[in-house]
């Protein structure tokens, strides 16, 4: 019994909202449980924010951690610069072990252990299933990248491949222009977003990157925008500053709505294709019916609040996959319904955020460890490298033990 309400009585949506509700409580239970363990002595760790653009609080770096063996006061400092800062990045060693990166990826999330996709990546139709290779003895951690590679991590002669727009997007940047121009590849969330949690954190390490070029992201919207990024950037923007910068109506929508995910959305968007911005897909009715999807089990549907809560910080980020979402939910039990009127609505609400003055575009260098607040920020891959141009890089995220916080509706 919830708020007066027998469950008996209760519709599946309503069911499913309790249960949200209990889930909720007990991630606010957990969140303050890490926070009471910190310790009182101070890490010798150094911080610096990054002193890119804007948000002036997004992005910061570290110095002086040994994360094979992390203290409980450098992993209070962690904690609290990634909550602060959304994406912080460790210089650390290129030989990091996959244990060690599995174990702090995990100390945001104590109870958490399996990968944030699951097992979902064995389906051949996900698109995300070209995209990864697993570590063999630790299969939380997977191994992504570019080109040949001739052994890593008890695997042997592999090929790598970065994704490239050009597998995605509807619209292609020219051959001649390609090595020049480029896209962002997939504004996301790393999630599941069916039956699993969305992780809390994600964390990369850099063991091998090409360096020296640089590329020009065309955003081919009618804006005119570009930004210059390196060659095979990670780009981040603040999901807080994409809620910071709606209108008063458009917050007030974000904070009642909520936001249905296509089940098995990975499959379920196979046959679409991007927009030039990389925010979101066209829609053409390429989405797989039902009847070609794998069974469907509805209360494995997710249906998220819009907004999620910082447990240090108490800001709210807009966090929306805009390439999964099905439908919205709003604050009066209607439903908006139509694909592309629920794209359109979630495009609105986050292609300010993306333009160039708010995207962090990290630079790799062979070492770097970066973290960041999955439940925080969108990020994308970005660039096309030639086949020569090997990169190496192992990502860890885990399926969260309870959904994301969000905003007192009630
Ligand atoms: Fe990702």
């Amino acid at each position: 019994m919830l708020h007066g309400i027998k469950t008996t009585d209760a519709s599946p949506a309503l069911l499913s909202r309790q249960e949200t509700l209990i889930d909720q409580r007990k991630n606010l239970h957990q969140q303050t449980q890490l926070l009471s363990k910190m310790p009182a002595v101070q890490s010798t760790a150094v911080v610096r924010p990054l002193t890119h653009k804007s948000p002036r609080d997004f992005g910061a770096v570290i110095t002086g951690l040994d994360l094979e063996n992390l203290s409980e006061a450098d992993f209070a400092l962690l904690y609290d610069t990634l909550y602060r800062y959304s994406v912080v990045v460790v210089k650390s060693k290129k030989d990091l072990s996959a244990e060690a990166q599995y174990q702090v990826t995990r100390r945001f999330d104590p109870e958490s252990q399996t990968y944030g996709h699951g097992t979902t990546l064995d389906a051949k139709r996900s698109i995300l299933h070209p995209d990864l290779k697993t570590v063999p003895r630790q299969p939380q951690v997977q191994i992504i990248g570019h080109g040949f590679i001739p052994s890593y991590e008890g695997l042997v002669n592999f090929q790598l491949r970065h994704p490239h727009h050009k597998t995605f997007h509807r619209d292609r940047i020219p051959e001649e222009d390609d090595r020049k121009y480029t896209r962002f590849y997939r504004w996301h969330i790393d999630a599941a977003l069916y039956d699993l949690n969305p992780p809390r954190v994600t964390t990369l390490l850099a063991v091998s990157v090409p360096k020296g070029r640089r590329q020009i992201v065309r955003y081919d919207d009618g804006t005119g925008d570009e930004l210059e990024v390196p060659l095979g950037t990670t780009a981040f923007v603040s999901g807080y500053e994409m809620y910071n910068r709606l209108s008063p109506e458009d917050r007030e929508f974000v904070r009642t709505s909520r936001i249905e995910y296509a089940p098995h959305p990975y499959i379920w968007m196979s046959g679409g294709r991007s927009l030039p911005t990389g925010l979101g897909l066209y829609s053409e009715d390429r989405e797989l019916p039902e009847s070609e999807l794998p069974p469907i089990e509805s209360e494995k549907i997710k249906i998220l609040p819009m907004l999620w809560k910082n447990p240090v910080t108490g800001q709210f980020a807009l966090q929306i996959h805009p390439s999964a979402i099905r439908r919205i939910h709003r604050a009066d039990g209607s439903t908006i319904d139509d694909l592309k009127t629920v794209r359109d609505i979630v495009y609105r609400l986050q292609r300010p955020a993306i333009s160039p003055a708010y995207v962090y575009p990290h630079d790799w260098e062979e070492g770097d460890f970066v973290l960041f607040n999955n439940q925080g920020v969108l990020h994308t891959v970005v660039g096309a490298f030639a086949d020569n141009e090997v990169r190496l890089f192992r990502q860890c995220n885990l399926s969260a033990s309870t959904p994301p916080v969000g905003p007192d509706v009630d």
